[in-house]
């Protein structure tokens, strides 16, 4: 299992995640090329359907990251994506996903560095976990 190395879309918040990962990448902060970031105006706009298609046609992992409690800038878009993670990661393991493979984050535009570790353990825990099994199901 040494070899391998997952797949994770993160879907994240134009205003708050897409811009620390911009100043990451502009202040030349290292973090894994396995993420394939989205960028979406709010985590609110995230349809848990997006998120069972990520992993049923290849993702062995999703990330969604927006801004901080009381921060978003439609008002109250990442309660109700909070509120929405929370019960698809009661479902997941109906569709044969391990919960571990979906996370919520809130990382502030200013927060580079975090959005470089954040990263960095992301795909370290999805290692250790394995390739998705399900995916692998669906290829076969
Ligand atoms: S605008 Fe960032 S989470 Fe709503």
């Amino acid at each position: 299992m040494t070899d391998f190395e997952p797949t994770i879309i993160a879907f994240v918040c134009n205003w708050c995640t897409y811009t620390a990962a911009d100043l990451a990448g502009t202040s030349r902060l290292s973090y894994p090329q396995n993420v394939r970031l989205i960028r979406v105006m709010c985590t609110g706009m995230v349809d848990p359907q997006y998120i069972i298609k990520a992993l049923l046609e290849g993702a062995d992992g999703v990330l969604v990251s927006g801004c901080h409690p009381g921060d978003c800038h439609y008002i109250n878009g990442n309660y109700k994506a909070r509120r929405r993670i929370k019960l698809l990661k009661e479902i997941l393991p109906q569709f044969g996903f391990e919960q571990e493979r979906l996370r919520l984050t809130w990382i502030g535009a200013s927060d580079g560095i975090e959005f470089a570790e954040v990263m960095r353990e992301l795909v370290a825990q999805i290692r250790d976990l394995g390739p998705n099994e399900a995916k692998l199901k669906m290829v076969i």
